[in-house]
């Protein structure tokens, strides 16, 4: 069948897009799929009426593509598409909002506050040491970490009018993918500094334990809470859900920072790596993605 492979967009992910997309593009060739590379403008819908995709491949991240706009373009067109749908989408990119219905399902969340960006940088909104971001961005950009002891931050113009200000959890870097009903394992994410841009998307900017070498009621409760998140915001196909552990606390110490229903699929990227681990190669992850998919 015919699978165009949605990429890019205007988000400040853009860039990390164009990765995934290329990726997942040239594994569904090699699963035997007819793949139709998109990079997503305002021409997308006449695109799309031009190449008559049987499937749309999502791998869009942020805004548009991640937070239920594309989402409903493809609803509107009835072309089945990978990954969560509009509600899902706009609820998991609303990282507030996604918070609540976390707290709700009794997972264990950070303390947070959505703020104006003038307020921010005209005193502390929470006691540092806390950190500051977009509430709707992913891959780390527009993150301050504001540490104990400094002043408030100054924020650039290019952030949004709201921002999330949140208790800055010390620990360990954990995250896990969900592939339909089953979570896949649990990576431990090593870096010298915090796991930023650079370190997310640089080959050698961190190191992956893969499965992590952890207690295993912390295990246990990563690949619980992941899927549970999943089902909470009503994630479909691959989602996945990120962690800090405190690992002085034990499992009081490990907190669910958020779920991406766009997960990179860069060659640093975690989720096709965990697949990997389980025996799933990157061509039949991105095949099993198009096999779900739905509209
Ligand atoms: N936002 C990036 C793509 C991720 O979550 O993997
Ligand atoms: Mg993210």
């Amino acid at each position: 069948s015919k699978v165009a492979v949605l990429m890019g967009g205007p988000s400040a992910e853009r860039e990390v897009s164009l990765v995934s997309g290329r990726e997942c593009a040239a594994a569904l060739r090699e699963a035997g799929y007819q793949v139709v590379e998109v990079d997503c403008g305002p021409d997308l819908p006449a695109r799309l009426a031009e190449i008559k995709p049987d499937v749309c491949f999502n791998a869009l991240h942020g805004r548009w593509g991640e937070d239920g706009c594309v989402q409903g373009l493809l609803e509107w067109l009835r072309i089945p598409y990978t990954h969560s749908g509009v509600l899902a989408s706009a609820m998991a990119m609303d990282k507030a909002r996604a918070k609540e219905i976390f707290a709700a399902a009794g997972l264990p969340v950070l303390q947070s506050v959505l703020a104006k960006r003038e307020d921010v940088s005209l005193g502390h909104i929470l006691p540092p040491p806390y950190v500051v971001k977009p509430n709707n961005e992913g891959s780390s950009v527009g993150v301050y970490i504001v540490r104990a002891g400094s002043n408030a931050p100054r924020l650039a113009e290019t952030m949004p009018e709201r921002v999330m200000v949140e208790t800055y959890a010390p620990g360990r870097e954990l995250t896990c993918a969900v592939m339909g009903d089953r979570a896949l394992c649990v990576t431990d994410i090593i870096t010298d500094g915090w796991y930023d841009f650079d370190a997310k998307y640089k080959t050698g900017g961190s190191r992956h334990v893969v499965p992590a070498d952890l207690p295993e009621e912390i295990t246990a409760a990563c690949l619980d809470y992941a899927l549970r998140a999943h089902q909470a915001l009503g994630c479909r196909g691959v989602s996945r859900t990120d962690f800090r552990w405190d690992d002085t606390r034990g499992l009081d110490g490990l907190i669910l920072l958020e779920t991406n229903t766009q997960p990179g699929m860069t060659p640093t990227s975690l989720a096709p790596e965990q697949a990997g681990t389980l025996g799933i190669s990157f061509p039949a992850f991105c095949a099993w993605m198009v096999e779900d998919a739905s509209c």
